[in-house]
């Protein structure tokens, strides 16, 4: 008969199994059972169902009341029991989704919400692991499942998984996420964005299963355009040594097995005899098998390489240039709100084509799956960044560490896609030594989980000392990264449009440079002079003075103005014009294009030609 002690020992190691959240691998590929769809909600301003009234959390407390702790998800045990909630009697959410756009009153909420579903267990083989994998929730999420702490997630952008196999219950499952959206000085991004704090499991949730060892992890990439040397690399979880990884690459002809080191990694190099390069005119992918015992992940992957030289950007060795727009993650029609499915990110890459791009810049933080599977199979190069946003808590260990898991996490999720050839670090950030620490640290990290891409931040010009009309772009990130990247509202912030005939830029740095934002406002149907702010005519006449401003930069490998589509943010209020709506976009938030995107349409068109 276990003991007391030994009895409770284990149940603590039953539920620290459950959390070991931070070393599980993105299970993307492993498919599973999707738990999308209807779930019930709570509002719950006060948290009500994380703490009790002594503001004690309800999830440390070894009983826990089954009067308020929303995640114990019971029904009272007879007629006298005090319940305070009831899930199956709450209202819905769809999920995947944000709230803001599917409940009127939630429409402004920043707070906490309860998200529940139920499901029935799958049967799990002896030895099988079974995950809970969430696409994204923003901003925290605390999972529980059949009222035990699963485990806390933060950061609203990327993927992330729970081992429940322990968890599990035979029959009906009871899974409770708090969703917390509120903003925080030492968050990432921090309290203060251009854009709207959706709130929500806003991506795919899904209950995955794998074999005992299964395959964690994978990179397969070119390493040399000329010799098509082509190297790759798969981690089994639960491997040990001298075990037998397989992958194959049918229409290259290679069936290729290695064995695992003591680390559980097996490592691969092959030179097809024939090789098609990926390229936003050619994108070809190859399908992928990667086998290991009863475990099988297939995915297609695009071989090219990316590498600057001096200010040139080369692809496949050869110099590219970047015809860009900038893209948030919210699809403007049906209601607007968070993108949640791949034909919403197949329509924005739609119009980027359709406006002559081949280079989109995700802004500012990772985009769905979806959107860089698609980028990968339309030929769209993408700019993936972190939401290193503006006035970050820069001396904050907590805040860094964070931002680090992000941009880990984001390129965990995504090394194996061609389309993503820079990793964008921050967005706007104002220099200081701790600023630049911060983000040297980020870089290193970068650095060490892939050396194939390029590395960039969005930073900023400023006029020259006693000459207005001078530009510069000076930063010590400037030395960190590999192209030199800034914004620049000339025309806009800066002056009116026909200052962009009077300036001349100063940038000091031999790499390839990146106008990773330009434009300005319009409401689209509002016509006039060009002069008069706010009408398309003024917007077009901004592009159409902008674009022969950036022609004469020496060495620009490209840019990406601001923005495709307008997007909802807070902190546009101007009536009968904003509305609650940034209007830089080139296309309306009900989908109609202005004047402005037929003037970038055309330049790029001729840029394409010229090629
Ligand atoms: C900034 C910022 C964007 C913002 C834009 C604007 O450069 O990077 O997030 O929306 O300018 O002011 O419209």
């Amino acid at each position: 008969m276990k003991s007391f002690a030994s009895l409770w020992l284990g149940v603590l190691c039953l539920v620290a199994a459950a959390t070991r959240a931070d070393n599980i691998p993105d299970l993307f590929l492993h498919g599973g059972v999707s738990l999308n769809g209807e779930w019930k909600m709570i509002v719950d301003p006060y948290e009500s169902g994380f703490y009790d009234y002594r503001w004690s959390q309800r999830d440390k407390d070894a009983k826990p009341s089954r009067a308020e702790t929303f995640y114990l998800d019971v029904k009272p045990a007879d007629a006298g029991e005090r319940v305070e909630y009831d899930f199956d009697q709450s209202p819905s959410l769809q999920v995947p989704g944000d709230w803001n756009t599917q409940k009127r009153e939630l429409f402004y909420y920043e707070g906490t919400i309860w998200c529940r579903r139920t499901f029935e267990s799958p049967e799990l083989a002896k030895g099988q692991h079974a995950f809970l994998r969430f696409g994204a929730v923003n901003y925290r999420a605390d999972v529980y499942l059949n009222g035990q702490r699963v485990g806390t997630h933060i950061g609203g952008f990327t993927p992330f998984t729970f081992d429940v196999t322990k968890l599990l219950a035979k029959g009906t499952n009871s899974l409770v996420v708090r969703v917390d959206n509120k903003r925080a000085k030492d968050a990432v991004p921090t309290l203060n964005t251009d854009w709207w704090n959706y709130g929500g499991i806003t991506r795919d949730v899904t209950l995955v299963a794998t074999p005992a060892e299964y395959i964690a992890d994978h990179r397969i990439w070119l390493e040399s355009e000329t010799t098509h040397a082509i190297a790759a690399t798969v981690q089994i979880a639960g491997g040990k040594a001298g075990e037998t990884v397989q992958v194959a690459i049918p229409e290259l002809g290679a069936d290729l097995s290695a064995q695992t080191d003591d680390a559980g990694k097996a490592a691969f190099h092959f030179t097809p005899a024939q090789l098609s390069l990926w390229s936003p005119d050619s994108p070809k992918l190859y399908e992928i098998r990667i086998t290991h015992g009863e475990d099988t992940v297939t995915e297609r992957i695009g071989f090219r390489t990316i590498c600057t030289e001096g200010r040139s950007i080369l692809l496949n060795g050869k110099p590219v240039f970047l015809r860009g727009i900038c893209i948030h993650g919210e699809f403007p029609l049906n209601g607007g709100g968070r993108v949640t499915s791949p034909e919403q990110a197949r329509q924005l890459l739609t119009w980027a084509k359709e406006l002559n791009c081949n280079f989109v810049r995700l802004a500012h933080y990772p985009h769905c799956e979806a959107m860089t599977r698609l980028a990968d199979e339309m030929g769209i190069f993408v700019w993936s960044e972190v939401p290193v946003y503006w006035t970050i808590d820069w001396t904050n260990e907590a805040t860094f560490q964070n931002a680090q898991s992000q941009l880990s996490d984001n390129i965990q999720r995504d090394a194996n896609r061609a389309s993503i050839i820079i990793w964008s670090l921050a967005n706007e950030t104002p220099v200081s030594p701790a600023r630049t620490r911060f983000l040297t640290r980020l870089a290193q990290r970068a650095r060490a989980l892939d050396s194939t891409r390029l590395l960039s931040a969005a930073m900023e010009k400023h006029a020259k000392d006693g000459a207005p009309e001078v530009n510069v772009v000076e930063d010590p990130l400037a030395d960190v990264v590999d192209v030199v990247a800034f914004n620049q509202y000339v025309g806009w912030y800066d002056g009116l449009p026909g200052k962009c005939g009077r300036v001349r830029w100063e940038i000091p740095y031999n790499k390839p440079l990146f106008i990773s934002e330009f434009g300005g406002d319009a409401k689209q149907g509002l016509h006039g002079d060009k002069s008069q702010r706010w009408t398309e005519e003024f917007q077009a006449d901004l592009y159409r003075q902008t674009l022969p401003m950036v022609d004469k930069i020496q060495g620009l490998a490209g840019f990406s103005p601001w923005i495709l589509v307008d997007f909802r943010s807070p902190k546009r209020v101007l009536p009968g014009i904003q509305d609650g709506f940034n209007r830089k976009g080139l296309i309306s938030s009900e989908g109609n294009k202005k004047a402005a995107f037929y003037v970038l349409q055309e330049y790029y068109r001729q840029r394409a030609a010229a090629q």
